[in-house]
């Protein structure tokens, strides 16, 4: 298959979701190429993956206020993005707000995969606020990036449940699981422009 549908992708630590993407866009039939990891960290694990799989980085220091990105940083990230002429940007795991140029540049484009069922459970450590509150069931949500945080238009969620006997680890960790499915089948309804945003709503069509 021809792909033009260019995904990046920004990160902060680990990068497992990064990977199960990457993994995917590597395939035949997945209709997105990913073509640009972006990092704030030089420290961050999703560095030696990429390099595994040859996929090109770029380490931007978006400044020292935590959870903010420098304006400096967001020119050269959109810079980038222009190079690699990338049609969706999405946050796998990056710790900073995404304002200022990138959000006005790449608004629709950007999406975020976040561990709990949204509008529950915003912000960090999304498994632990549900698993404290005692929620039954918990999960992940991709959802579009805008001016809020963890607030835009959702597109696909999936649930998991919570056992008598869990942990918060074990939660968190089948909830990873869920995100690494979940982040590929969002890129996949929107690199296929199989939706339409209805007010808040996100219609998928041939679900
Ligand atoms: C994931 O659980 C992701 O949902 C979460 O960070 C983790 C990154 O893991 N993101 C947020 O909490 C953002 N609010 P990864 O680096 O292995 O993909």
């Amino acid at each position: 298959m021809y792909k033009t549908f260019n995904v990046a992708v920004m990160a902060s630590g680990r990068g497992s979701n990064f990977e199960a993407l990457a993994k995917n866009c590597a395939r035949d039939d997945f209709p997105a190429t990913l073509k640009l990891l972006v990092v704030d960290n030089p420290e961050a694990g999703a560095l030696n993956i990429a390099e595994k799989m040859k996929i090109e980085t770029a380490v931007v220091d978006c400044g020292s206020r935590k959870g903010a990105m420098n304006p400096e940083s967001t020119g050269i990230i959109c810079n980038l993005f222009q190079d690699k002429e990338i049609n969706l940007v999405c946050l796998a795991g990056f710790m900073r707000i995404v304002r200022g140029e990138i959000l006005d540049k790449y608004q629709g484009r950007i999406i975020n995969v976040h561990p709990a069922l949204l509008p529950s459970f915003k912000g960090l450590d999304g498994q632990k606020q549900a698993f404290d509150y005692g929620v039954r069931f918990s999960g992940c949500t991709v959802h579009f990036v805008d001016r809020g945080i963890d607030t835009g238009p959702i597109i696909v969620q999936r649930v998991v449940s919570v056992k008598q006997n869990d942990s918060e680890e074990k939660l968190s960790l089948r909830i990873l699981k869920e995100e690494h499915i979940a982040y590929s089948q969002a890129v996949r309804i929107l690199a296929e422009s199989r939706f339409e945003i209805s007010g808040r709503r996100v219609i998928i069509y041939d679900e």
